[in-house]
């Protein structure tokens, strides 16, 4: 490969899309071109280093080695196969492909393995997903893991800006003991509460997608059907970053030293835990970083086989943008990519 890839990035006006298109030209990844798509509304518009917003048409397809999507499943069910079918290899953000059996789920940390049998498309995990796994990976390989238990308290930039705007609006209002609009993003008023209702509920279930989302993804990412989960996915009112309560049993005896050591160790893991001095992960410091952050990592005293611990993340960039970077990272450096010759269209 001489002189890079031909890059799309569709959604790339989105919270996710827009976070993409600097890591894919400042780490090491050589794009030769890099071709921004969103909806009608966008077309035509600029974006940074004059890049110039493009619509999504059988045309304006052609000719991509990648494509990295995060415009939401529907556009990803529709257009992905396309641009796969164009040439191009997919990395998609949205929940469209990610447990098909044929579609590679991966964390760049975890099962970078798995990448070698991609068709076409891979999946990018949900982003509670993908910070839990990052810092369970080193525990499950020393020690195996039998079963979770998760409690999530996920950011409103997980459901999109109009929800980060609500959170806004309805703290301003509130602080100005105005009333409040009635609540858009959500079933009921974000600011100042908290939500067991991060997702949505189909008709007669009882845990919502985004909670099957971390018990099927986890499972498949780690490659261990037999892992149980409990997962109570919370939304709470903070714009950025993810924080997780994680009760991690595992198989073999696993002493919260060991595990703060494996933690240290960890690719794309910074391990803050000090409660004594206050020293824990916090979402609004992991709010713009690349790590993982784990903290409060202690004996559960109810099992004497199981370990405590916090973790946060920033869900638009580790969750989302930066681990579709890393895999790109990951199908340039395993030859996975084929780059066309500069000017070629797709067969
Ligand atoms: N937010 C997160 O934490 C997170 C984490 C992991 C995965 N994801 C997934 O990533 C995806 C995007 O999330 P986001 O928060 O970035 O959403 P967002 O800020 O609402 O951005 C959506 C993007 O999709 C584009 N789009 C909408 N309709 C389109 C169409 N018909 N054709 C082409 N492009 C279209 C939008 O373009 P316009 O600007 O023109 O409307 C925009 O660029 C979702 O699938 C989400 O589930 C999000």
């Amino acid at each position: 490969m001489s002189n890079g890839y031909r890059v799309a990035v569709v959604g790339a006006t989105g919270q996710v899309g827009s976070l993409m298109l600097a890591p894919l030209r400042e780490r090491s990844f050589p794009p030769r071109e890099v071709v921004p798509f969103a909806s009608e509304r966008s077309v035509g518009r600029e974006l940074e280093d004059g890049m110039m917003v493009r619509g999504l048409s059988e045309d304006s397809i052609r000719g991509f080695d990648l494509a990295l999507f995060s415009a939401g499943g529907s556009i990803s069910g529709e257009w992905a196969p396309r641009f796969a079918g164009a040439g191009a290899v997919v990395i998609d953000n949205s929940s469209r492909w990610r447990m098909q059996e044929d579609v590679p789920l991966v964390v760049s940390e975890v099962n970078p393995e798995a990448l070698a049998g991609h068709r076409g498309i891979v999946a990018n995990p949900n982003c509670s997903t993908m910070q839990m796994v990052v810092a369970l990976k080193p525990i499950y390989d020393a020690a195996g893991i039998e079963r979770l238990v998760i409690s999530t308290y996920q950011a409103v930039s997980g459901t999109g800006r109009q929800a980060v705007e609500e959170l806004l609006d309805q703290s301003h209002a509130l602080l100005h003991e105005r009333e409040i609009s009635p609540p858009a993003s959500y079933a009921h008023q974000i600011a100042f509460n908290a939500l067991p209702h991060a997702g949505s509920f189909a008709a007669g279930e009882d845990h919502t997608d985004e909670e099957r989302k971390l018990i099927n993804e986890t499972r498949k990412i780690l490659g261990d059907s037999s892992i149980r989960v409990s997962a109570t996915c919370v939304r709470v009112p903070v714009v950025n970053g993810h924080s997780e309560a994680v009760n991690v049993q595992t198989r073999e005896p696993l002493s919260p030293e060991r595990a703060r050591e494996l933690l240290r160790d960890a690719p794309g893991v910074s391990v803050l835990d000090d409660p004594a001095a206050a020293l824990y992960p916090l979402a609004i410091d992991a709010a713009g970083a690349d790590d993982v952050f784990v903290g409060r990592i202690r004996r559960d005293p109810g099992h004497e086989r199981a370990l405590d611990m916090w973790i946060v993340a920033d869900n638009l960039r580790k969750g989302a943008a930066l681990n579709a970077v890393q895999i790109a990272e990951l199908l340039h450096a395993g030859s996975l990519l084929s780059a066309r010759p500069a000017g070629t269209a797709a067969a």
